[in-house]
């Protein structure tokens, strides 16, 4: 048996002699979705993560993601098998400025975006995802100021769309999605003639513009269930093994980065079958959260789950 199956079976027998399940996102390299329980985009991994019947869940994704299980489920030992797998997105904002910039501002409210830190999700009215954001925000008061936290791209886009001028952007981004090139996508258009764009919304203006389809990594995934039988796919490389399993006669094509080459979050590749089945053997490293703050940040995450 090879080292890489050997590894698969080592994750099965922990997982079920932990009661532990593996939530996985979809830009997690192909071997680790293929462990995994569930994968989905950012919302269905929240709303997993609280109602999974398990007494540890192991994130296979990066930093925010696990502490939003630990949020909803602090009762259960929530693992992250790297603690340092970070995020651009939730690095751009910072508790302490956004708290600063709520003082300054009262009677604004937060919407932040669901990749952001436990600590800013603490000062915020309401999270979204990119398959919800439009909704979120469209559940808010026509006239009620709104501060769009970390994703500039994410809330211009919606800015856009609801046409709400009252919308404050904090200045955010996601450095992955922020690196598509234009002029290259652009090009494989003109060399793919008819075949779909499909952009996730953490890219900017220069991309958006050039697609035909805007949406959550889950959004994007759907569409590609249609009648076309190509794709080019601007978002981070890691869909392409979900696209393809599930359509393996279709073709999907990723979009370049600038300088050439496909674009991959380095981060959601740091989990791996090698440091899933040792935080599995040891219980650890696991995510902690002082309870003010998780309690603070709870309302938030919850407010987004519930709205239909
Ligand atoms: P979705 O899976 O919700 O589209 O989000 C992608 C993402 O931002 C992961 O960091």
């Amino acid at each position: 048996m090879s080292n890489v199956e050997n590894l698969k079976e080592r994750i099965a027998e922990l997982k079920a002699q932990k009661r532990a399940i593996i939530l996985a996102h979809y830009y997690t390299s192909p071997e680790v979705q293929q462990v995994a329980d569930f994968t989905g985009d950012s919302l269905a991994l929240s709303q997993k993560a609280a109602s999974v019947d398990a007494d540890v869940i192991l994130f296979a994704g990066v930093k925010f993601m696990a502490e939003t299980a630990k949020v909803l489920s602090p009762e259960r030992t929530v693992l992250l098998p790297v603690p340092d797998a970070g995020c651009s997105l939730a690095d751009s904002c910072d508790a302490e400025r956004l708290a600063e910039w709520k003082r300054e501002h009262p009677g604004v409210m937060v919407v932040s975006y669901v990749n952001t830190s436990v600590e800013v999700k603490a000062h915020t009215d309401i999270c979204c995802t990119s398959s919800n954001a439009l909704r979120v925000v469209q559940s808010i008061p026509a006239d009620q100021p709104i501060l769009f936290v970390p994703d500039r791209n994410l809330g211009s886009y919606i800015k856009k769309v609801t046409g709400r001028e009252n919308i404050t952007l904090w200045d955010g981004c996601c450095l992955i999605h922020e690196d598509f090139c234009p002029e290259g996508l652009a090009k494989l258009r003109a060399e793919n003639p008819g075949v779909k764009v499909l952009a996730h919304p953490e890219c900017n203006n220069s991309i958006l513009e050039q697609a035909d389809v805007i949406g959550s990594t889950a959004d994007l995934l759907a569409y590609c269930s249609g009648s076309d039988d190509t794709f080019i796919v601007v978002t981070e490389v890691g869909i392409l093994h979900e696209m393809q399993s599930a359509h393996p006669e279709k073709r999907f094509i990723p979009a370049p980065k600038r300088g050439g080459g496909c674009n991959e979050c380095l981060d959601m590749k740091k989990v791996n079958l090698e440091n899933i089945c040792s935080a599995l053997e040891n219980l650890s490293p696991t995510v902690e959260i002082e309870e003010s703050v998780r309690k603070a940040a709870e309302g938030s995450i919850l407010r987004m789950i519930s709205l239909k």
